[in-house]
């Protein structure tokens, strides 16, 4: 018959938001075990931010996160700020730049990052438990009785810190969703957030020869959301930063409206250009656009080798409006598969903010991506990931 151990804290999920809660708690004298059912550890954190991990952003903010609550992150993202990480990775010696809009990456690779850590947890005595299969949870007045595959503990608190549903091939599981249900603990419905987003066959078939190109636009979805970053368009339909980000507001039916010349007024530039201009549009704009893109767009508009000058006003505001305010509708997304995160999860109401402990269930803690708050894409959600476990790690 397998063991009841004792312990203080079970932290289940030994991913970024799990490590650094166990190694937390641990330093402060409590005795932690970290469980994961996964045979490699944090795999998420390896091959984020291209195996370089984009572990923060310098302006992390609660502004940058999506949640039911906007306010609710705030509290720990105050208390544990972009300037304390970069303090651990320096006594780590992890040299790192800025790569764009205040994003940190590792210049080596990600790998550090976990075997910090990693190294955290053991200085801290920190016990693991890989490969690790959480059988049952229940409360009783002795605590949280946690059965595993590996024998049952009974400890004071239990930290859920299992992530979202992105990449289940990976190990990604609803674990915390099915958790949080079992003790009706409200859950904000999950979707998949900074994911590509695709398109009606018929809709999609037109733009299949644009595959490849890639430009900097200001793009908006009619739920919210607006970002400038690039584009890039695929087979099945868009992607790259811009799509990924505001594919975190978009709702189904919702239109996205793409500015594909976002400093250029195009109906005034070639209104003003068009007296007595001999020369083609195609050359007029040759600076404007992607060579292939522009082609498209002109032939689309039946505007291809035309002379300028020969061409109505009418006709030239028509090409700037499409190309100011290209207006597509996606029909779906590419899905847990290929998303980066997870939006909604567990409701935030339900959680106290400074701890991250369910409020009406004592020694229940929720913490990382499994709670609804989604970060942009650019090193937001791994701050939150640490400055949630920083909370619960020093309340329990
Ligand atoms: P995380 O997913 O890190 O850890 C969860 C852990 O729980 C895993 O180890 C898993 O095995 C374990 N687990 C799950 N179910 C379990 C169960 N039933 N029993 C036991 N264990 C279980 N963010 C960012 O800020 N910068 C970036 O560069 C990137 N890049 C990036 C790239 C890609 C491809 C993806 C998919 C995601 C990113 N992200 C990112 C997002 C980031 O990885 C994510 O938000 C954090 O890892 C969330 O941290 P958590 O600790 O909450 O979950």
């Amino acid at each position: 018959m397998k063991s009841l151990k004792k312990a203080d804290v079970v932290v289940i999920g030994a991913g970024a938001a799990g490590m650094m809660c166990a190694a937390v708690a641990a330093a402060k004298g409590k005795h932690v075990i970290l469980i994961d059912h996964a045979s490699k550890l944090a795999e998420k954190i390896r091959i984020s931010g291209g195996g370089r991990c984009n572990f923060t952003n310098l302006y992390a903010s609660p502004a940058n996160y999506i949640s039911e609550n906007p306010r609710f992150c705030r509290s720990a993202l105050a208390r544990y700020t972009p300037q304390d990480f970069l303090k651990l990775l320096s006594q780590y010696q992890i040299r790192w730049h800025e790569k764009h809009k205040g994003q940190l990456f590792c210049d080596d690779s990600s790998q550090q990052i976990i075997d910090m850590l990693a190294d955290e947890c053991d200085k801290a005595g920190v016990k693991w438990s890989m490969e690790t299969s959480v059988l049952n949870i229940d409360q009783s007045e002795a605590g949280w009785l946690v059965e595993t595959s590996a024998g049952s503990i009974l400890v004071n608190s239990i930290v859920i810190a299992t992530g979202g549903m992105a990449i289940p091939k990976i190990g990604a599981t609803d674990f915390g969703l099915k958790l949080a249900r079992q003790y009706k603990v409200k859950v904000v419905e999950p979707r998949p957030a900074l994911v590509p987003l695709t398109f009606a066959q018929d809709v999609w078939q037109p733009f299949v020869e644009l595959a490849g190109i890639s430009l900097e636009v200001n793009i908006r979805s009619s739920s919210g959301g607006e970002f400038r970053e690039d584009l890039l368009f695929t087979h099945r339909g868009l992607s790259g930063p811009a799509v990924l980000q505001i594919s975190s507001y978009w709702q189904h039916g919702d239109a996205l409206l793409i500015n594909l010349l976002p400093e250029v007024d195009l109906s005034s530039w070639l209104i003003e250009r068009k007296l007595g201009c001999k020369q083609q549009i195609n050359t007029v704009m040759s600076e404007l656009l992607p060579r292939r893109l522009l082609d498209f767009w002109l032939s689309k508009h039946g505007l291809m080798n035309k002379v300028l000058a020969d061409i109505s006003d009418k006709s030239l505001r028509q090409l700037g409006q499409s190309l100011n305010q290209w207006a597509v509708i996606p029909n779906g997304s590419e899905g847990f598969k290929k998303a980066e995160v997870m939006r909604g999860g567990v409701d935030t109401k339900e959680l106290d903010s400074k701890t991250m402990m369910v409020k009406k269930l004592e020694g229940l803690y929720f913490i990382g991506e499994a709670v609804d708050v989604t970060g942009w894409l650019g090193g937001y959600n791994f701050q939150w990931a640490w400055a949630s476990a920083q909370a619960a790690g020093q309340a329990v």
